[in-house]
């Protein structure tokens, strides 16, 4: 070879270099684990398509959250299953409700970071994002279906899903919650809910908005987990579609402006680059949520084994990361967590 080759990206490749160029990491304080606290049981009940995850009773609420941060990860977010379900969701708001009496126990006896997921869908009969509009609300025992002829765009009632969030956020926050996480994509559901914190003495509880949460295939999982799939119809009046990236811009501004604290993009990995366009136009905190379907996917080809979990666990997360995220919400925490430490 007569010529010199002048750029050889191979070099900073060798082993004891590689680590100091290095561009992304990960930590176990990065990771948020979703826990599911199960008013219906007294036992633990494993969740077939999460494997390795499970309902726990609020009996052993405590004990699961000690497992979690056994594994060196800090923060958990909370889903509740309630021992009842009506139109209204009401189980979400009472002082005695699942994600109440979990949140009070945990606060209580650890020192996790305790985030709560505010949402109607689990609490619901008719498992929306909150109460129906008007026209829907039927004669009671009127059950949804196939054949309804109602119209389908016709959904959740937005302002009177606003009066109920501001409920559950303020009974989390009586119970001792660190951190509020609305997610049923309601337009003003940040405002309310920093209204309604403030007005009741919880101005110091930090609000993380599913701000871009898409209507996406990839919750299966999570809806037999958590028991929120709806009835009927779909989400996709209130969750936004996966075609538009400039929307997610303008719905997570609303919710900038409306005084949010992190803005969550979910789920992750199909949305890489909504995490990317946050990061740049924006200068809080960002969260993803890598989802219940992009965890069982991996889980399922690793079990034909077709893919290495540990390996494609790691990469997957790093891609987040890179992507702009600070904070990643995965089932892949513990068994993440305790492998880099
Ligand atoms: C409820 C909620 C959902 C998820 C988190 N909160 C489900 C949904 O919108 O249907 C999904 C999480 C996951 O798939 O891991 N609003």
């Amino acid at each position: 070879m007569d010529h010199t080759l002048t750029h050889r990206p191979r070099r900073l490749r060798q082993d004891r270099v590689r680590g100091l160029v290095s561009e992304t990491s990960l930590e176990p304080s990065d990771f948020i684990a979703p826990v599911f606290v199960d008013a219906t049981t007294d036992e633990r009940v494993p969740i077939q398509s999460m494997p390795g995850h499970e309902r726990v009773p609020i009996d052993e609420s405590v004990a699961r959250v000690e497992e979690v941060l056994e594994t060196g990860v800090e923060a958990v977010m909370l889903f509740g299953i309630p021992e009842s379900k009506d139109p209204d969701g009401t189980r979400a708001w009472v002082d005695d409700g699942v994600v109440q009496e979990a949140t009070r126990r945990i606060t209580a006896e650890t020192d996790a970071y305790v985030i709560t997921d505010v949402c109607l869908c689990e609490y619901t009969d008719h498992g929306h994002c909150g109460p129906l509009e008007e026209e829907l609300r039927g004669e009671t025992g009127h059950e949804h279906g196939p054949d309804c002829e109602h119209d389908p765009t016709l959904t959740v009632d937005n302002d009177a899903t606003l009066e109920a969030l501001e409920r559950i956020a303020v009974s989390h926050a009586e119970a001792g919650a660190d951190m509020v996480a609305p997610s049923g994509m309601m337009d003003g559901m940040v405002a309310a809910m920093r209204d309604a914190l403030d007005r009741e003495g919880y101005e110091h509880v930090p609000i993380m908005s599913y701000a871009a949460k898409y209507e996406s295939a990839f919750y299966g999982p999570f809806r037999d987990a958590a028991d929120g799939a709806p009835s009927f119809g779909d989400r996709r009046h209130y969750q936004m579609d996966p075609a538009n990236a400039r929307e997610a811009l303008r719905e997570v501004r609303l919710d900038v402006e409306q005084g949010a604290d992190v803005l969550m993009v979910k789920p992750a990995l199909p949305y890489l680059d909504i995490v990317a366009s946050l990061r740049r136009e924006f200068d809080h905190p960002i969260a993803a949520y890598n989802v219940s379907g992009e965890y069982a996917m991996l889980h399922a080809a690793a079990e034909k084994g077709w893919l290495d979990l540990e390996a494609v666990a790691h990469e997957s997360l790093l891609s987040i990361k890179r992507a702009g995220a600070d904070l990643i919400l995965t089932y892949f925490a513990e068994e993440l967590a305790e492998r880099l430490e």
